[in-house]
């Protein structure tokens, strides 16, 4: 295959220090690697397969000659560069929400419909990280039962908000040990030692636009316009992996055995779920993990023809730079 020149937006950021890693261990057929950041960042050495890489600024004139831009610099910087760099003949895998419910974008988890990468026109958008977690175990499951809808919330680690919320999340803890005040930069209220009912901005219906992600790209990842999700999102004070309780309805009968089965055979999935032995997944233990988890699977006593069932996974991965790496694979097919 030939050798891609790749450029990662957003290189300094908690998900492109990922992306970087996750092309390495990939082995992605990189030629040459551009690192791109805001001014603040110019001049920063990146290390790649051994090798110190440099920092650029992001201009417009930056993807003359690039093959592929994975984007995770924030919506703005997604909505200006992307079209500019798409233009510019650069296929971009964005991990922005700016481009996922554009119906021209194909938004994908190679997993689950890999095949939509074919029809992009220059820009192909990554999911949501909680959306991509709960996908992973429910759309299995959908392919044998069809899911009519979900009851779920979520337990986001502070990495899903960025490099500045790990060090929040880590100086709180400090402060506290330390007897001193706490201080607030990143989230409107204290997250070490508690759990915020708060991810995103909230909407007139009430729910977080966080929380409708699930809803609005489930329908359009799984191709199930129908698909409905009443969703609570936390952010919970754990560095990386989010997790996510599942109630899910399912069209056809779906026995907690056959579940089990179609879980065990899904791909990036692996099944933890042995009660009797305190086994189920956790975050601390899926955080740097390619896969994701699943367990606690059990017939849900309030809804008919229902399981609930708990997923684990890292976001900054699955979430986010594994999934995007894994698009790319899928574009050089
Ligand atoms: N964290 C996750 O789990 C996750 C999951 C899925 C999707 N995402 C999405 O990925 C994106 C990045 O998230 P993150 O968590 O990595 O955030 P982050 O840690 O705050 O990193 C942000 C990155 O964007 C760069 N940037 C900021 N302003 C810029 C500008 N004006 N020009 C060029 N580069 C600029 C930063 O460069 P400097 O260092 O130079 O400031 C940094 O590299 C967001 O769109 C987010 O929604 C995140």
């Amino acid at each position: 295959m030939s050798s891609k020149h790749v450029a990662v937006v957003g290189a300094t950021g908690a998900v492109g220090i990922e992306m970087i890693k996750t092309l390495e261990k990939r082995k992605f057929p990189v030629g040459k690697l551009t690192l791109l950041a805001s001014a603040r960042s110019v001049g920063k050495k990146l290390k790649f397969r051994g090798e110190e890489v440099t920092v650029q600024e992001l201009t417009k004139k930056s993807f003359a000659g690039i093959d592929i831009a994975l984007f995770s610099a924030g919506g703005g910087i997604s909505k200006e560069f992307a079209p500019i760099a798409a233009q510019a003949g650069c296929v971009v895998i964005d991990n922005s929400s700016a481009f996922r419910m554009d119906d021209k974008v194909p938004l994908v988890i190679p997993e689950i419909n890999g095949a939509d990468v074919k029809w992009h026109k220059g820009i192909i958008a990554n999911p949501n990280c909680t959306t991509a977690v709960a996908l992973m175990a429910l759309y299995p499951l959908h392919q044998a039962f069809f899911v009519k809808r979900i009851f779920a919330s979520s337990y986001q680690a502070v990495s899903g908000t960025g490099a500045k919320a790990i060090e929040e999340l880590k100086r709180q803890i400090e402060q506290i040990v330390n007897g001193l005040k706490v201080t607030k930069e990143v989230y409107p209220h204290q997250i070490a030692f508690n759990v915020l009912p708060h991810v995103d901005s909230f909407l007139p219906s009430g729910y977080t636009k966080e929380e409708m992600k699930m809803e609005n790209e489930g329908r359009k990842i799984m191709h199930h316009p129908t698909f409905r999700a009443s969703v609570t999102c936390v952010r919970v004070p754990v560095y990386r992996a989010h997790s996510v309780a599942v109630s899910a309805e399912f069209e056809k009968p779906a026995t907690v055995e056959a579940a089990r089965e179609v879980l065990k055979k899904a791909p990036g999935l692996q099944v933890l779920d042995d009660p009797a032995k305190n086994e189920y997944p956790q975050p601390l233990f899926w955080a740097e993990q390619d896969d994701c988890a699943v367990g606690r699977i059990r017939r849900d006593c309030a809804l008919d023809n229902g399981l609930a069932f708990w997923v684990s996974g890292d976001q900054l991965l699955k979430g986010a730079a594994l999934n995007a790496v894994q698009i790319g694979e899928e574009l050089l097919r």
